[in-house]
């Protein structure tokens, strides 16, 4: 594994996919001011805890704070279970399952003898299902990718002490993608109000709990973070998802002879290279976890990739193993933050495997053209993958 790592050139801050183990599951970083947790029962103690554990980290990072409102990530009980209520009834199963067909169509597109995974599928591919709907034009996605790569280019781990001018500088640019793109959504939503169409951004418009309905910021800032969330971790999990399975051919052989194993290699895949490697929270009061004494105010880095392979909880955890059961893997985080897109992505990555084994049986990954991993230490996934088709 940890050849594989190496090989790969995966962010060397990721050492558990070197099958090493930190010193201590909870500690205290003194560079980057923040705690770190690694361990699974520590994280899950963590996320079963919003009183304790608040996601509202906009409070430490006062600089973000202009897009809080309507950002379900940053919420705390009881504004969270109310404007989750409100999204969940225009984010319905059906809804997501009335995109498998288009989907599929997608993926009939020009790939022959040679792809690169990312460019050729992995990325328009949420891109478009994640546009079509908001119900924004796909044919935008050459800004959204503008926009989203902007926000996620650094190599460095964020700080939130001592920031280096360098630190600053991206600091400032990423939030100035982040308003373009809010303006963006601004436009969009406006345009709803006026004249509501058949789509997720008038269903939000229009949805309304207990009298109560979304505000256009609420609106944007939930749209941004579906636009934000809801593809490059999608792409990751697509290009992730096949890399591994290459990668572990008699893994690969298990699910090409079976198919209704599809959905456990994706579980399996989301365990062993977790695309959003950390979420983070905020101490509201001292607190103990792991046998460590946490003040109040402290932000914490909750390194749920790290988690996935706790030999506390997996056994054999750098085996990728798509026979797995059970995989209680936290690469969708757990308790109310649940990914909300989890359903879509799940049905993306069972829809496009599918079809790309389907079309192309002797699909391998050029061994003369290696991978490339996103460089952010927070994030682990491909982001070029060319393939042999
Ligand atoms: C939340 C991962 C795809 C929308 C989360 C969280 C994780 C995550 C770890 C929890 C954050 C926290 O606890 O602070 C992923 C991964 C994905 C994926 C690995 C793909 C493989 C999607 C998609 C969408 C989406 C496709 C939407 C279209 C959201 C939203 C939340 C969320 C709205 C916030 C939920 C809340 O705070 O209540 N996701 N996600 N995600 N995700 Fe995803």
């Amino acid at each position: 594994m940890t050849a594989l790592a190496d090989t790969w050139g995966i962010n060397a801050a990721q050492f558990w996919l070197r099958g090493q183990r930190p010193d201590r599951e909870v500690g205290y970083d003194d560079a980057t001011g923040m705690w770190e947790v690694h361990g699974y029962p520590e994280i899950l103690r963590a996320l079963s805890d919003p009183a304790t554990f608040s996601s509202n980290t906009q409070r430490l990072v006062p600089e973000a704070s202009g897009f809080s409102e309507g950002n379900l990530t940053q919420l705390d009980p009881p504004d969270h279970q109310k404007l989750r209520k409100l999204v969940s009834h225009a984010f319905t199963p059906k809804v997501v399952a009335d995109l498998e067909p288009r989907i599929a169509v997608e993926l009939m597109g020009q790939m022959q003898d040679r792809a690169e995974l990312v460019a050729d599928l992995a990325y328009p591919l949420p891109v478009i299902v994640i546009a079509e709907l908001l119900g924004v034009p796909a044919g935008d996605r050459d800004k959204f990718k503008r926009w989203v790569d902007g926000m996620f280019n650094s190599t460095n781990k964020i700080s939130i002490k001592d920031r280096s001018p360098e630190d600053e500088a991206y600091f400032a640019s990423a939030m100035e993608q982040v308003g373009e793109l809010a303006n963006y959504l601004t436009e969009h939503v406006r345009e709803r109000r006026a004249k509501p169409r058949e789509d997720l951004l008038s269903k939000l418009v229009e949805a309304e709990v207990d009298g109560v309905r979304l505000t256009d910021a609420e609106i944007t800032n939930f749209g941004m973070v579906l636009l934000v969330a809801g593809h490059i971790t999608t792409t990751m999990l697509l290009g992730n998802t096949l890399l591994c399975l290459d990668a572990h051919p008699d893994q690969f052989a298990v699910v090409r002879a079976d198919r209704s194993r599809v959905p456990a290699a994706i579980e399996e895949s989301l365990r062993f290279l977790s695309p959003f490697a950390a979420v983070s929270r905020v101490t509201t009061e001292e607190t103990e976890l792991g046998g460590v004494r946490i003040p109040a105010d402290q932000m914490l880095l909750l390194w749920i990739a790290a988690a996935n392979r706790d030999p506390r909880q997996f056994a054999d955890p750098n085996a990728f193993d798509v026979t797995r059961d059970p995989n209680p893997q936290l690469g969708f985080g757990r308790g109310i933050h649940f990914c909300l897109g989890a359903p879509l992505a799940r049905l993306e990555g069972k829809v496009a495997l599918n079809l790309l084994l389907d079309r192309f049986p002797q699909l391998r990954t050029d061994p003369d053209d290696a991978p490339e991993f996103l460089p952010s230490p927070n994030m682990t996934g491909v982001r070029r993958l060319p393939l042999l088709l």
